[in-house]
């Protein structure tokens, strides 16, 4: 996409243009330039390094932001000893925040040594009002702060941070806007994430993420077909479709498609060889997208259904918007039509209020269900939610109590489930040279667990079938095997 910007027709004696995309190529081309100033005044490169907090999304925007960093002619590092360093923060629960507070101390220390050093903050924990007070108030030497909404405004927000000697702060509250064409530097050559939508309209009691990430907003499909055509004519060969509800897609669009539609048209995607997505909330999943499933060549044999609780009555608080009997009732339908399908989810312990029985129907739905993988999670109090208000907050000796009965069970569980495919061979897309042993390569398997096996580093990207020799739990050893 990058190479689609024509720099030498963009003149900046004149003003910016008002129009996005253009107006940010506009910014970049002066980015370019002030950072062609400073590298003759030093000497050297410029280096910036990207750290990201949170989940794929925020992985998918760090994405786009080191684009538009590497067009301006930065030097990207894993390093913070750099010019430039960017914190793309996640405030889901607690402690993802607190981490950055943490870091930024370590950040400071270096910009001393360092006097060019700029430190930009971004991402969720932006949105939060208290944050930028505390922010104004005891981190002062950070020089540019911006949200969730105004990420394609990047290349703008640092030429005016690259110009001033004050910390420049940016944060809207929500937007209706999707701005494409950005420039985008994949982590990885083979595999990319495409988001499909922004946003949340759920409200689940516990969760911030709505309120930091706006309303939902799909993008248009043409749009998305056009990234993936050309991610794949690139070399991607799998892509995960992003969104906190994909079962919702499309609903809000002018001309109105369903996520299983979608999915219908990417498949058709000539070279495209594997399909992931993320997140589905169980109350919108529908038949067709099960059908669709069941049918695909492509997509993959995963499914993340977040559970959150087993008691529907914790449900019910949670505004979820289903019961343990159609949750179980839907897993079953899922388990029954794709036999192959690793189910995965995520669930939370110590909810406000949340019983001993309570948690004993959650562990019941674990047992039911049989997760092949599952993210636990210790409930964790966000002001501003409706659940940080709710009275009987859990002592944090029976949620740790409750959480550790849940690992025991879900990891059991876990194990058991990965042996179901012992002894097969099944295509493996490898990702990487293993990092403890280099004469292994590491790939995932279609239901996304994954598995070593002697190879080199000419097979990454490549997807190979490999003999599933021996299960060590929650990933496997294997040897390649014929095709
Ligand atoms: N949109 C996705 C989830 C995004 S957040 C969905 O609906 O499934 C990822 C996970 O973080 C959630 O599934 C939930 O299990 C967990 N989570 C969200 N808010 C939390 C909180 N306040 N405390 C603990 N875990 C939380
Ligand atoms: Fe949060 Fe619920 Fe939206 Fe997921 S669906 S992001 S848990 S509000
Ligand atoms: Fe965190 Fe924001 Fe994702 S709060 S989980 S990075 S949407």
């Amino acid at each position: 996409m990058t190479n689609e910007i024509n720099f030498d027709e963009i003149d900046l004696s004149q003003g910016a243009p008002a129009q996005e995309p253009q107006r940010q190529y506009y910014f970049m081309k002066k980015a370019q330039i002030l950072l062609a100033e400073k590298e003759a005044e030093l000497g050297r490169k410029l280096q910036a390094c990207i750290k990201t907090f949170g989940c794929q999304m925020n992985a998918r925007d760090s994405e786009k932001l080191r684009g538009i960093l590497e067009l301006i002619g930065y030097e990207l590092t894993e390093s913070e000893e750099a010019d430039f360093v960017l914190y793309n923060t996640c405030t889901v629960r607690e402690n993802a925040n607190l981490k950055v507070y943490g870091r930024l101390g370590y950040l400071n220390g270096l910009k001393k040594k360092n006097p060019h050093m700029l430190i930009s903050l971004c991402g969720c924990m932006m949105q939060e009002p208290e944050v930028i007070e505390k922010l104004k108030k005891s981190y002062r030497f950070v020089d540019l702060v911006f949200g969730t909404h105004n990420i394609y405004k990047f290349a703008e927000l640092l030429t005016t941070a690259m110009e001033s000697d004050r910390t420049v702060f940016d944060i809207w509250k929500d937007t209706d806007k999707i701005v494409e064409d950005l420039p985008a530097e994949r982590t990885y050559t083979f595999k990319s994430g495409v988001n499909i939508m922004f946003g949340c309209n759920n409200f689940c009691s516990y969760c911030i993420v709505p309120y930091v990430r706006g309303r939902e907003r799909s993008r248009r499909p043409e749009d998305i077909l056009k990234e993936i055509r050309t991610l794949v004519a690139d070399g991607v060969k799998e892509i995960m479709l992003l969104g906190q509800n994909v079962n919702s897609y499309g609903k809000n669009l002018e001309e109105p498609i369903t996520f299983a539609q979608l999915l219908t048209e990417v498949e058709k995607i000539d070279g495209l060889e594997r399909i992931r997505f993320m997140t589905s909330h169980p109350k919108d999943l529908s038949e067709d997208l099960i059908q669709v499933m069941k049918h695909s060549k492509k997509i993959c044999r995963h499914l993340h259904l977040p559970l959150q609780s087993g008691s529907t009555e914790i449900l019910r608080r949670m505004n979820r918007r289903y019961t343990k009997e159609q949750y179980l009732a839907l897993a079953e339908r899922l388990r029954s039509e794709i036999p192959d399908l690793s189910l995965t989810t995520d669930i939370i312990v110590g909810f406000p209020g949340e019983t001993e029985e309570d948690f004993q129907e959650t562990l019941d739905v674990v047992r039911k269900v049989r997760y092949d993988s599952a993210f636990t999670f210790i409930y964790s109090k966000r002001t501003g939610t409706p659940a940080a208000a709710m009275e009987n907050q859990i002592p944090e000796d029976v949620v740790k109590d409750r959480f550790n009965r849940l690992l025991t069970l879900v990891q059991d569980i876990s194990r058991e489930q990965s042996l179901r495919v012992q002894g097969q061979t099944l295509p493996v897309l490898v990702e990487s040279v293993n990092e403890q042993d280099s004469s292994l390569v590491t790939g995932r398997l279609s239901n996304n667990l994954l598995v070593h096996f002697p190879g080199d580093a000419s097979l990454i990207g490549e997807i190979v079938p490999v003999y599933l020799k021996e299960c060590m739990g929650f990933y496997y050893y294997g040897e390649r095997a014929e095709a």
